[in-house]
């Protein structure tokens, strides 16, 4: 691949890093459902701000396919207005005269021939407009027309063996359930082999997740105190101040445990416990943290009831704003069961973490938003002191923030000044915004980059992601037997009071959220 650093490409650019990033290869960008809500707010601002950084090929455009009518000019207006609206960046013209022009829009049924015949010719002009492109396919869809969609490509030649490199790139979620994902799985390799698709996970584009591997193996001092020895426990973290919006017709039938359980915490709980993969490089990382997914404990379904709770949210009061309950949102049914808050205990069965137990909790409508790693070290075996109350002594803690305040703290013990011997928890603390100056990219410019240099470091192999429902299938299978249906809590809480009670062994508590 040619390099060029940023600077060269658009050298007045404020927004150019000063690192050198490798250049993608001439492209031809197809987004499916690009007229739509992800398109917005996610793919055509990273687009842009990619092409703002100077990170795209000279030669580089975009086709926009839509089901209802449209054309180039309308396209491009919607992109426009997109962009300035979500770009973290805003818009400036220079940038978007660069890009307007490269803008193309493409109307047609997904399940219908003849718009994959159209695709396939435009693609063709593409290439001879200025020479050949790679093809990346982005399907921003309803998961019912992956299949669909992948094998179409296939059949017009722009599948596996297609001449030019070509990448599938797939959102989430991926299946329902196990069987699904296993059958959606078979289906699109029918049609692509498995180094061409590139399945998103978006929590893996985000900067401070990348920097979580960064702070596990460069760093020596963490590596012999990192299992079951010296950690207590893990708390992993995700929780959310905002409801469902209007996304009742997709979150009804997901739930918080198919929502961001299967996917981002996994991912989060695979890459805090994994190990030190060899090699930076797609299949190395994977294969470990396909390892790790493998030794996650599966809960019979009498287990369940003592390792996973699962929580609805009430009415209550975020932000200072009055916010109704869950069943009381948009087109959701007023006896839904539907999960909207998660909290569960994994154990690990490796010789790194044998005993040593992962709590994992997601939420909608919590008191705020927040998402972290916190892992707990063991306290010490004696304390020399003379007197027995010296204050608090809590033991230390590493607290990993991937949002909002990101950055990291350690917790120690030190003495308050004075002629007494007293002690109180202080933090050392580490802060994205204090430490780096300039804004972290957003995780899909990450990870549309990536793909675009065909890098499948930060993609969900097909394998990793059957493991993640293998882990939760056993909870999802009881939870449809079981008679009683979630906890309600109240929105603005911490969550229901029965997660207190998965954590309340050997004075364990959460976090405050
Ligand atoms: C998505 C879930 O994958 O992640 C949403 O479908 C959730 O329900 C979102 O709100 C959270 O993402 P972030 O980046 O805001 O933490």
């Amino acid at each position: 691949m040619a390099t060029v650093t940023p600077a060269e490409a658009l050298p007045e650019n404020p927004f150019v890093q000063d690192i050198e990033e490798e250049l993608p290869s001439p492209t031809s960008l197809v987004v499916f459902g690009g007229t739509g809500d992800l398109a917005a707010r996610k793919l055509l601002p990273a687009v842009y701000n990619l092409r703002r950084g100077g990170l795209l090929p000279q030669k580089f455009d975009v086709i926009g396919i839509g089901r209802r009518a449209g054309d180039h000019k309308r396209f491009r207006r919607h992109a426009h207005d997109s962009i300035a609206e979500h770009s973290r960046t805003g818009l400036d013209d220079d940038t978007w005269k660069t890009l307007e022009s490269r803008l193309e829009f493409l109307q047609g049924d997904f399940d219908d021939p003849k718009l994959f015949k159209e695709l396939a010719e435009r693609l063709a002009r593409h290439d001879s407009r200025g020479g050949p492109r790679q093809r990346v396919f982005y399907l921003a869809v309803s998961p019912a027309f992956f299949g669909t969609i992948a094998k179409s490509l296939a059949s017009v030649g722009l599948g596996a063996g297609a001449e030019r490199p070509t990448r599938l790139m797939i959102e989430k979620p991926f299946g329902h359930d196990l069987e699904t994902a296993l059958a959606l799985n078979d289906e699109i390799s029918s049609a692509f082999d498995e180094s061409q698709i590139f399945r998103i996970d978006h929590y893996l584009g985000k900067e401070t997740v990348q920097n979580l591997q960064v702070m596990r193996f460069a760093n020596g001092i963490l590596e012999p105190v990192w299992n079951r020895r010296y950690v207590e426990h893990v708390q992993i973290t995700m929780a959310e101040d905002i409801g469902i919006g209007r996304r009742a017709a997709y979150y009804d039938s997901a739930g918080a445990m198919r929502d961001v359980i299967q996917n981002h915490l996994m991912q989060l709980l695979s890459l805090v416990a994994m190990e030190a993969p060899v090699r930076f490089d797609a299949n190395t990382v994977r294969d470990e943290k396909v390892k790790l997914l493998r030794s996650v404990r599966r809960y019979t379904q009498d287990e369940v009831p003592d390792y996973v709770v699962r929580g609805q949210y009430g009415a209550g009061w975020v932000g200072g704003e009055e916010v109704p309950a869950y069943i009381r949102e948009e087109n959701v049914p007023d006896d839904s069961r539907t999960d909207t808050y998660v909290a569960m205990r994994v154990e690990i069965d490796n010789w790194r973490w044998a005993g040593t137990p992962f709590y994992l909790r997601c939420g909608k409508r919590l008191s705020r938003r927040v998402t972290e790693i916190a892992v707990r070290f063991r306290p010490v075996p004696h304390l020399p002191f003379a007197r027995a109350d010296i204050g608090e002594v809590e033991p230390n803690e590493l607290v990993l923030s991937v949002q909002p305040d990101e950055g990291a703290s350690l917790r120690l013990v030190a003495k308050i000044p004075g002629q007494s011997m007293y002690v109180r928890p202080v933090q050392m603390e580490f802060k994205y915004g204090t430490s780096f100056l300039g804004d972290s990219p957003e995780a899909y410019e990450r990870l549309l980059h990536d793909a675009l240099l065909g890098d499948a470091t930060l993609f969900t192999r097909a394998d990793e992601v059957e493991e993640e429902w293998r882990i939760i299938q056993p909870i999802l299978d009881t939870w449809r037997a079981e008679s009683n249906g979630p906890a309600i809590y109240e929105a603005g809480s911490q969550g229901p009071p029965e997660a207190d009670e998965l954590l309340a062994v050997r004075g364990r508590r959460w976090r405050q959220i």
